[in-house]
C-alpha cells in the first residue's frame, strides 16, 4: 500500500464530476464488467444483465451520482442513497483496467460531501466480507465493518398467493397519510430514518410496489419491493429493498405478516422467489426469516460511519442490506 504521506504516482488524470444521463449506458457497462470480473463470471460484460441499479438510482435523484472520467471516458461511478438521516452508497465500480490506481478513492472523497449536503448522519455501505481490499478502502474513509448481512432467498409456491394491500392502490389524497405513517414507523427504529424517496421512486419508475400491513387504521409494517427484470430484483425475483415492522408489543406478529405480504405479492405477480437481506445484528428478525423458510445465499458485511449500530441492532424487525 502507498505511504499515506506521499502522493501516488500511478493515479491516472481522473476528473470526478456529476454522473449525467448521457453517461448511464457507459456507467452501467463498467458496473457489469467490474462486478463480473471481481466475481469471476464467465462473461463479465453480461453480468447482472437483467438488473438495473445505475439508471434507477440516478433517476431517483440525479444529483446523487458521481462519474470518474479519464480521457473523456467514464471509467467508474458511485451513487448515493439518502433515507433521511441514513445514507449509503453503491454500486461503486471502477473499470478493471484501472483497479488499484486510486480511482475509487477519488470517487469517495466527494461522495462524503453528498452525504453532508443531505444531512445524513449515519452512513454506510455493503461490501464483500472476504475482501481485504474492500474493507481497507472503506476504512480509509472512516467506515467500520460490523455484523454480517445475510442475503436470503425463499422460493414462492402457488399456494402462497394472498395479494397484500399495496401503496399503488392508495388513493392520491391518502398517500400523504401513508407516507407519514411510514416515516413515523422508521423514525421509531432510528431517528430521522425516512423511506419516502424510495417508496416514491419505486412507484414513479414502476420498479415494483410497496406492501402495507395494517392494524386497523394504523400502519403495522411496510415493505418496498422491486419486482422482476430491469429492477434490482432481476428476472423472477421480488427483492425487498427495505421492510420494517412497527416496534412494541406484537412486533413479531407484524413482521411475520410483512414477510407473508411480500411472499403474497411475489406469488400474485407470478414470481419465483423473494430475496431479502438482513443484518445478523437483528437476530430476532433474522430468526423469523429462517422460520419463514428464507435461506442465506451469500454473506456480506455492512460498514458504518460512525462505528455505531444505528438500526442494525437486536430488537429491530427490519429488512435491508444497503447493496
Ligand atoms: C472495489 C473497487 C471499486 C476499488 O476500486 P479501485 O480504484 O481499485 O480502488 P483504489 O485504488 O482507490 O483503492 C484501493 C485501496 O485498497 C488497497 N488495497 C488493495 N488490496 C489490499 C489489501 N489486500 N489489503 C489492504 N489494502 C489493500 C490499495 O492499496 C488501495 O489503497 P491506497 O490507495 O491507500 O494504496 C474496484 O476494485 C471494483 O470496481 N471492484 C468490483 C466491483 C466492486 O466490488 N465494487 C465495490 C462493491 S462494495
Amino acid at each position: 500500500m502507498a505511504d499515506s504521506d506521499s502522493p501516488r504516482t500511478d493515479t491516472p488524470a481522473v476528473e470526478v464530476r456529476a454522473l449525467r444521463e448521457s453517461d448511464l449506458v457507459a456507467a452501467t457497462a463498467v458496473m457489469r464488467r467490474a462486478f463480473g470480473t471481481f466475481l469471476g463470471a464467465p462473461d463479465p460484460d453480461r453480468f447482472m444483465a437483467d438488473r438495473n441499479y445505475v439508471r434507477s438510482r440516478w433517476r431517483a435523484d440525479p444529483t446523487s451520482a458521481l462519474a470518474a472520467v479519464v480521457d473523456g471516458k467514464v471509467v467508474g461511478s458511485n451513487l448515493v442513497t439518502g433515507w433521511g438521516s441514513v445514507g449509503f452508497f453503491g454500486p461503486l465500480t471502477v473499470t478493471p483496467e484501472l483497479w488499484n490506481r486510486g480511482v475509487a478513492s477519488r470517487l469517495l472523497e466527494p461522495t462524503l460531501e453528498l452525504f453532508t449536503a443531505r444531512h445524513a448522519t449515519h452512513l454506510g455501505l455493503y461490501t464483500f466480507a472476504h475482501s481485504p481490499k474492500h474493507i481497507a478502502l472503506y476504512q480509509k474513509f472512516g467506515f467500520w465493518p460490523r455484523f454480517l448481512t445475510a442475503i436470503m432467498s425463499r422460493p414462492v409456491e402457488e399456494h402462497d398467493a394472498e395479494a397484500p394491500d399495496l401503496y399503488s392502490s392508495v388513493a392520491p389524497d391518502d398517500q400523504t397519510n401513508v407516507l407519514r405513517q411510514c416515516r413515523e414507523l422508521t423514525s421509531a427504529l432510528h431517528d430521522g430514518l425516512d423511506l419516502e424517496r424510495e417508496i416514491r421512486a419505486v412507484a414513479t419508475q414502476q420498479l415494483g410496489d410497496t406492501v402495507l400491513v395494517w392494524d386497523g387504521a394504523r400502519l403495522g409494517a411496510f415493505g418496498v419491493c422491486h419486482l422482476g427484470a430491469d429492477t434490482e430484483a432481476g428476472t423472477g425475483g421480488c427483492y425487498v429493498k427495505f421492510g420494517a415492522a412497527r416496534p412494541g408489543p406484537g412486533v413479531r406478529d407484524r413482521f411475520d405478516r410483512l414477510l407473508g405480504a411480500c411472499i403474497g405479492l411475489a406469488s400474485a405477480r407470478g414470481l419465483a422467489r423473494v430475496d431479502a437481506g438482513i443484518s445478523l445484528a437483528r437476530d430476532e428478525a433474522y430468526r423469523a426469516m429462517r422460520r419463514a423458510d428464507f435461506r442465506t445465499q451469500i454473506h456480506g458485511v455492512c460498514m458504518h460511519r460512525p462505528n455505531e449500530p444505528g438500526y442494525h441492532r437486536a430488537g429491530v424487525y427490519a429488512i435491508d442490506d444497503w447493496r
